[in-house]
């Protein structure tokens, strides 16, 4: 089933770049319907979504099934030359269902049963909601199995993306069940793993185990905490699985993804090995903030590649957004279709935008669409159109391409995030440290990307792992062979210095990295607010404040490459540097969450493992991207400014947008896009 060789470089695996959006042709009536093939066809639309919330259409009565509004749709659009995927309809079970069977919902960490009249409500862990979902899954993968106009799934929708936590009996009771298989049945192995000698923690057997409870009264155990995300994670594989399972045996030609990225579920396990290509919800305007979207947008992608390669976009934000407590801005003209071409740049190798027509009813009555309420298509479908134009030409060059990486942040590790939220320390996260770091590459035209530890790093020349709590010591002999291999890695304060059960590690900071950076941390500690007592280092020339975490350095083979130069930390090494085979590794004892560090330590690190910009002279506000496979190259370049900007130095060739040849230095109009071919 699915695909096990997970890469941030595996390309998608689609014969065709889909286009598409989000339908629900249970929101309408025939005669608004009447135009929508037509009419999506003309803007060159080749794919629809449908069906994840009409499991109450589907099945008014348990047992009786009527699909007939979705095979005339999906028969219409197949008409014109629309394919569909196909949801499993389990976000949202109907009413019959939950009131036959109230002990399926949900529980908050109050112990409060959720309600029917939203979504997500379900119990996935609950036996009877499981046969539910498998039985509503056979009828429809048996129903659909000959339909060749259906080409793939998508499994249930966003899981986890209200919230993740459930403390029903039904989940105690799995929980229990994961951590037995976990622990071979071995309660003495769970006391030791979980520490729960501290606070009269221990168990006598696993039957006595519960959910961790935050804050009732305080706070729980950080190891049980570790172990119930890991369990959330397996019980959605687990849940999706069974689905997936039913669709494959109906017909094995279907392709079937999931449209994450949401909290709790482990995107480089069970859950995605099992799909064909993961899928992406792309909403760039949940960053409220227009100057570091493009940043959180781009570190979104690239992270998403982290994950398993090249992906699917379900959704893409088409214009604003709105449910109860917030309306996004509206993307100005332009700013979709540039938001399109910088997730395809970034990973994306089919695009669906959510959604068609903007409903009338319910709780997203202001979410937006590529249509008004109205029916009436106004700037959004002209673009729509323009992108879906220009996709005829550039999406068959990326199919089999993938994203060029020679900056990576470690990213994608479901244990490593999930060990900071158990203990934040008031520290920024991983996954911020990343983001912060990576704009700074970002906004000078790298070939930045994130990339996980027990992936392949060939190409990677400077790779950078921000703080990682939780390290896996079996990843450290691939990092070594990248460094004796001319490789530079960084490795940021406090990495590796818990074990995989969340407990701080018996060796000398920082454990398992210690031997290859070639340094102890000998004393560390959260910072002041600069201001009262500020900790500075001196890097070079420059002397930078540090914020939030200092550690203090005993070299061991390593020499230190800046000192503390305030309080009493005075002369002593902040930031170690170790040449190792061709490579080098730096250590740095602070955390990677400032400016003024970033551009001191970043261009050491850069010159070091010899990267670059990808352009010469890197006009600001272009952002550049390869995409590429064995003899192609295939240059992005996207301006988000809001004038024309000049390219001295842009890559030759012929520009698949515009059908024009760049072959000298070019202009790219404000927020325009080029995609430059090269053949090598
Ligand atoms: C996604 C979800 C959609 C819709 C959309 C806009 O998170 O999958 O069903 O809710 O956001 O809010």
């Amino acid at each position: 089933m699915g695909r096990s060789n997970i890469s941030h470089l595996r390309p998608a695996g689609f014969d065709t770049f889909w286009f598409g959006v989000c339908y629900y042709p249970e929101h309408w009536d025939a005669e608004t319907r009447a135009l929508d093939a037509e009419r999506m066809a003309a803007a060159g639309v080749n794919v629809v979504r449908m069906g994840e919330f009409a499991w109450d259409l589907m099945e008014r009565v348990e047992g009786v099934y009527d699909f007939s509004l979705f095979d005339e749709t999906i028969a219409h659009l197949a008409r014109h030359g629309i394919k569909t995927i196909f949801c499993t309809p389990t976000a949202a079970p109907p009413r019959w269902l939950t009131v036959q069977h109230p002990e399926i919902l949900r529980q908050d960490r109050l112990n409060t049963e959720l309600k029917h009249g939203s979504r997500q409500h379900a119990d996935y862990s609950h036996p009877t909601f499981r046969e539910y979902s498998r039985r509503i899954t056979e009828v429809l993968a048996e129903h659909y199995k000959d339909n060749t106009a259906v080409i793939g799934w998508q499994t249930d929708n966003e899981i986890y993306c209200h919230f993740s936590d459930d403390h029903s009996p039904a989940t105690r009771a799995a929980f229990i069940a994961f951590l037995k298989e976990k622990y071979a049945g071995d309660i003495v192995a769970l006391n030791r793993a979980w520490g729960t000698a501290f606070w009269a923690q221990t168990y006598g057997s696993f039957e006595e185990i519960d959910t961790p409870y935050e804050n009732r009264p305080t706070y729980p155990n950080p190891s049980q905490q570790l172990d119930y995300a890991r369990f959330l994670s397996e019980t959605v594989a687990r849940f999706q699985h069974e689905q997936i399972a039913l669709l494959r045996a109906a017909n094995a030609g279907w392709f079937i993804t999931h449209n994450g990225v949401m909290s709790k579920t482990d995107y480089r396990g069970l859950f995605t090995q099992d799909l064909d290509v993961l899928g992406y919800d792309v909403y760039p305007f949940f960053d409220t903030n227009p100057t570091s979207r493009p940043c959180s947008h781009a570190f979104g992608l690239d992270r998403v590649r982290a994950f398993s390669g090249n992906f699917i976009v379900p959704e893409h934000q088409a214009a604003a957004g709105g449910q109860a407590p917030y309306f996004h801005n509206a993307p100005e003209p332009g700013e979709m279709r540039l938001f399109t071409y910088r997730s395809i740049a970034r990973g994306a190798d089919s695009v669906l935008y959510f959604r068609w027509r903007t409903c009338r009813f319910g709780a997203e009555i202001y979410w937006c669409g590529i249509l008004d309420h109205d029916n009436v298509p106004r700037r959004r479908y002209a673009e729509l159109s323009q992108i879906g134009g220009e996709l005829k030409r550039v999406g068959p060059a990326l199919l089999g391409t993938s994203v060029r990486v020679e900056v990576a942040f470690a990213e994608g590790d479901y244990a490593a995030t999930e060990a900071h939220l158990t203990y934040p320390l008031g520290l920024p996260s991983e996954g911020t440290a990343a983001v912060w770091s990576h704009r700074w590459f970002f906004e000078r035209g790298y070939a930045v990307g994130c990339v996980h530890p027990a992936d392949n790093l060939d190409g990677v020349k400077l790779y950078i792992i921000p703080h990682w709590t939780v390290f896996d010591p079996a990843w450290v002999p691939a990092l070594e062979r990248f460094v004796e291999r001319g490789g530079v890695l960084v490795i940021g304060a406090r990495t590796a210095s818990r074990t995989l059960d969340n407990q701080v590690t018996a060796e000398t900071l920082p454990g398992c990295l210690a031997k290859l950076a070639g340094v102890t941390v000998e004393e560390y500690g959260r910072q002041n607010k600069g201001d009262l007592r500020p900790q500075k280092l001196q890097l070079g020339e420059t002397e930078v404040e540090s914020a939030d975490w200092y550690e203090v350095l005993g070299l061991q083979g390593a020499e230190a490459l800046a000192t503390w130069t305030t309080r009493h930390l005075v002369g002593l090494p902040a930031i170690s540097h170790r040449k190792v085979g061709r490579g080098h590794v730096l250590y740095v004892g602070t955390y990677f969450c400032n400016g003024a560090l970033f551009d001191a330590l970043w261009p050491v690190a850069g010159k070091l493992a010899g990267v670059s910009p990808q352009l010469v002279e890197h006009p600001a506000g272009i952002e550049v991207v390869v995409r590429e496979k064995a003899g192609v190259e295939l240059w992005f370049m996207l301006n988000r400014n809001e004038t024309a900007t000049r390219v001295p130095h842009p890559p030759l060739g012929q520009d698949l947008v515009t059908g024009t040849t760049v072959d000298g230095p070019c202009e790219i109009e404000a927020s325009g896009v080029r995609v430059v071919v090269q053949r090598r």
